[in-house]
């Protein structure tokens, strides 16, 4: 249900939020909550922000960090950090610029050097002109986190033009895939192997992106599949 936090695993919870509107393409929109073991919680591309997602949010613990994972999830992050003054905000560099009006923390990039260091990994996705994203890992519960990168709509969400847009872009593939337009953005594919090939390293089983269902288990092989054509 749109706005409640459902358990997804070990000290990780996904809430489901309002469908937002991209050049007229309709997006779900989803987040992730992790609780760190010094009890705060670090809070994945964060949604509309409504009451009952304060309350039960604040509920499992105090937030800390605010992640945007790319520079195309910043839509909620005004809301969120004016309800947590006192969360550290992360993003890629290419939101400062665009957000004068927000308080950045350290820019995102591959860690280790961050607070959350031994509990969540990222990896930066490089050489591709709409948006650097990251991936992370979410070691408790060997979750492997996507934004935009791959994407799994169902068949029939979209209506019209925009259906065939979709099936074209590999949006409505029957399997989670990379959209073309993120595929033809790649301009330093050796860049992006090579973080993509580290990505796989990690010991993920779930999978969760933003804009599709998530995967219970074999995150390794969807993810792989998925980025095939780039040599992985
Ligand atoms: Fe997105």
């Amino acid at each position: 249900m749109e706005g409640t936090l459902h358990r997804f695993g070990p000290e990780i919870w996904l809430a489901d939020g309002p469908v937002v509107a991209v050049a007229g393409f309709r997006y779900p929109t989803r987040m992730a909550v992790m609780r760190l073991r010094d009890g705060t919680l670090f809070l994945w591309s964060p949604i509309a922000l409504s009451d009952a997602l304060h309350g039960a949010i604040t509920a499992l613990g105090e937030v800390r960090h605010l992640i945007a994972p790319n520079g195309l999830h910043d839509r909620f992050l005004g809301e969120w950090q004016g309800a947590f003054p006192h969360a550290a905000l992360h993003a890629p560099p290419c939101l400062a610029a665009r957000h004068p009006d927000l308080r950045f923390a350290r820019d995102l990039a591959d860690g280790p050097g961050f607070a959350w260091d031994g509990e969540v990994d990222q990896i930066a996705i490089p050489g591709n002109r709409i948006t650097t994203e990251l991936a992370f890992f979410h070691q408790a519960s060997r979750t492997l986190l996507f934004t935009d990168l791959i994407q799994h709509f169902p068949r029939g969400w979209f209506a019209g033009w925009r259906a065939i847009v979709a099936r074209l872009d590999g949006m409505t593939a029957p399997e989670p895939r990379v959209p073309r337009k993120f595929r033809y953005a790649f301009s330093d594919r050796p860049a992006a192997r090579a973080a993509m090939r580290r990505v796989l390293d990690w010991p993920a089983e779930k999978l969760v992106i933003a804009h599709g269902p998530p995967a219970e288990q074999d995150a390794r092989a969807v993810v792989a599949r998925a980025f095939r054509w780039l040599g992985v």
